[in-house]
């Protein structure tokens, strides 16, 4: 790590959840361009493979995996291929998380899955990544975790106003889950040289969003002749000063920064990259 340039990422292996598409792809393109190699995983192994396989026909360097992050054993299994394939883990991106159960989009009220589904990947899943990683970067006595939360587990907003349903609230809960857990890990690994941050994305464009999007226009009169994008954009508008979606990309550089030697004293922080919609 010593080598390595300011800001980049110079013989770094990274390791990504939920790479398969969206921020997660995203994420892995641009840790690759700082010069990192990747290890990209996906309950959906084939999308993982798309991901690694793009990277790799482009120069960089990425292994794939079918990883459930609701299972341990899948992710130590993933982790262990990794540090014997790319040579160690130094950066961890736990990134992967869903909306809500099946149906979300469809429906006003949260269920029991909801919870039990939101629970399970964006809280377990995170805790069950970072005790993949955990030892193996204590022993070596360095190591970023870069915890992908959201903006949304920050502050209360108008739920149940203009179509937002309540359907969101456990993802929400779920999402300030991850960020005081940012904080706590913070907290227990600090001694042992590893920084651990949240970056907390706005608004993207995303399959995620696209839930959120219809579950809007299936609850909100005003949305009923917009498609789901214009819903998007909508609400792009009238909360982020600077007026416009975040990118897969733009979160990738922040969390390359936190993943950078540029960072080296900022641990426990949780960063908004989201236009300027939440302040806190
Ligand atoms: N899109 C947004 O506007 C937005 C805003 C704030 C935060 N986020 C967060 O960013 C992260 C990525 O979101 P996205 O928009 O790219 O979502 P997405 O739905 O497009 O992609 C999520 C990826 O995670 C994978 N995944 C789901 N469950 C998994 C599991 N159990 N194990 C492994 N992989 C699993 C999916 O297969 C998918 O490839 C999530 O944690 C999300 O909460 C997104």
């Amino acid at each position: 790590m010593a080598n390595a340039m300011a800001g980049q990422l110079h013989d770094r292996v990274a390791v990504i959840t939920g790479a398969g598409r969206g921020i997660g792809a995203g994420i892995a393109n641009v840790l690759v361009s700082r010069g990192a190699a990747v290890a990209v995983c996906d309950l959906d192994g084939a999308a993982a493979q798309e991901t690694a396989d793009a990277i790799n026909a482009n120069g960089g360097k990425a292994i794939a995996g079918a990883v459930d992050v609701t299972d341990p054993d899948s992710l130590e299994h993933f982790a262990g291929r990794t540090i014997s394939e790319l040579g160690g883990i130094d950066i961890c991106v736990p990134n992967a998380g869903v909306i809500g159960g099946p149906g979300f989009a469809e429906r006003f009220d949260f269920t029991r899955q909801d919870w039990d589904m939101t629970f399970s990947v964006n809280v377990m899943g995170l805790t069950n990544t970072t005790e993949a990683v955990k030892e193996h970067m204590k022993d070596r006595e360095q190591g970023k975790i870069v915890i992908i939360a959201s903006h949304g587990g920050r502050k209360p907003r108008g739920i149940g106003d203009k179509g937002r349903g309540t359907a969101q609230q456990p993802y929400l809960v779920s999402k300030a889950a991850a960020i005081q857990f940012t904080h706590l890990l913070a907290i227990e690994l600090g001694p042992f040289n590893i920084n651990v941050n949240a970056v907390c994305p706005g608004r993207l464009w995303t399959p995620m969003w696209e839930a959120i999007a219809i579950n809007h226009k299936e609850l909100n009169p005003d949305y009923a002749e917009m498609t789901p994008h214009e819903i998007f954009l909508d609400q792009v508008k009238a909360t982020m000063p600077l007026g416009r979606p975040q990118t897969p990309e733009d979160i990738g550089k922040t969390v390359a920064f936190l993943a950078s030697d540029e960072s080296s004293e900022i641990t426990g922080q949780a960063i908004n990259v989201n236009g300027g919609a939440a302040m806190d």
